[in-house]
C-alpha cells in the first residue's frame, strides 16, 4: 500500500484516527479532508452535519506520489489578481461554495453535493459515493496502470473511477447487494475476474437474452398436448358459460 484514502462519518473518524495513527505512524497522516455536501435531514437539536472526513495517509511520508496537476481546473474568479500564467492555467477546483468570497488555491474543504436520486449517474445502492469524489482522490494520488484497492466496494464507484482512468482495481464487499449491482454497474467490462460470487444472473444482457430465449420458445409450434389442452378449455368454457 502506497496511500490510504480512508472515508468515514463524522462519528467515528476520531476513534479511527487514533487506530490509524497506531498502524501507520503520526507523521504519515497528510490530511484530513472535509468532504462537504447539502443532503438529509436538518436537526433541530443540534448543527445539522453536513459533511464527511476522509483521512489520508501515505506509507512513507518522504517518498509517495501525489500530483494534482491532472485535476480539471477552474477560472479564477479575478484572474486580473493572479498574474497571467496562473489564469491562463486555472485553480485546482476547491467546490466550496465560499470560495467566491476567499480566494483558497487549494485546500481540504471539498464541497460536492451527493449522487442526486435522479440523476443518471444512480445505479440504486443507497451509499453510493459522487465519481467526481473518487476520480479526484484516483487522479491525484495515482498514475495510470496503478492498483487501486477498495476493502468496501459498495456500488463499485472506484471501480467506474478505474475503469475511466486506466488504474486496475480490487473491489471487495460482504454485502449481496452490493456484488448485485456491481455485476449490473460493469456487465460490459469483459475482463473482471469475479471471486466467490457469479455476476451473470445479475447481468442486465443476460436478463434480456433469457427473455429473448422464452419468446422464442412461445413462438416454436405447439406441440399436440398444448393444442388439446386449449381445445379442451374452450369446450368447457362453453359448457360453463352457455356460449358457442
Ligand atoms: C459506505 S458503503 C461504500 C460505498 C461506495 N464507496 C460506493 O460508492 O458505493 C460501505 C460498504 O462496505 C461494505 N462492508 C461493510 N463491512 C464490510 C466487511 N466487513 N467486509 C466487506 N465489506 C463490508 C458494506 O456492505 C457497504 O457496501
Amino acid at each position: 500500500m502506497e496511500v490510504l484514502y480512508f472515508h468515514i462519518d463524522y462519528r467515528e473518524v476520531h476513534y479511527c484516527k487514533i487506530l490509524l495513527d497506531d498502524i501507520f505512524g503520526k507523521p504519515c497522516f497528510m490530511n484530513e479532508i472535509i468532504w462537504a455536501y447539502d443532503y438529509g435531514g436538518r436537526a433541530k437539536s443540534k448543527w445539522p452535519a453536513k459533511h464527511d472526513n476522509i483521512l489520508f495517509y501515505v506509507k512513507d511520508s518522504k517518498k509517495y506520489f501525489f500530483d494534482t496537476s491532472k485535476l480539471d481546473r477552474e477560472p479564477y474568479m479575478a484572474p486580473g489578481l493572479v498574474g497571467a500564467e496562473k489564469a491562463v492555467l486555472g485553480k485546482l477546483p476547491t467546490d466550496t461554495w465560499w470560495e467566491k468570497y476567499v480566494d483558497f488555491d487549494r485546500n481540504d474543504n471539498w464541497w460536492m453535493t451527493i449522487v442526486p436520486t435522479n440523476s443518471k449517474e444512480r445505479i440504486g445502492y443507497p451509499t453510493q459515493k459522487p465519481k467526481k469524489l473518487v476520480d479526484r482522490i484516483v487522479k491525484a494520488s495515482s498514475l495510470p496502470g496503478a492498483t487501486v484497492l477498495d476493502f468496501f466496494a459498495g456500488s463499485g464507484t472506484v471501480g467506474a473511477s478505474c475503469i475511466d482512468l486506466g488504474r486496475n482495481f480490487i473491489l471487495i464487499d460482504n454485502n449481496q447487494s452490493s456484488l448485485e449491482v456491481m455485476a449490473k454497474r460493469f456487465s460490459n467490462i469483459s475482463d473482471i475476474e469475479w471471486l466467490g460470487f457469479d455476476p451473470t444472473p445479475f447481468k442486465p444482457n443476460i436478463y434480456k437474452e433469457t427473455k429473448q430465449e422464452i419468446l422464442s420458445e412461445v413462438e416454436k409450434k405447439y406441440t399436440p398436448e398444448f393444442e388439446m389442452l386449449v381445445c379442451n378449455s374452450f369446450l368447457l368454457e362453453s359448457k360453463f358459460t352457455g356460449k358457442e
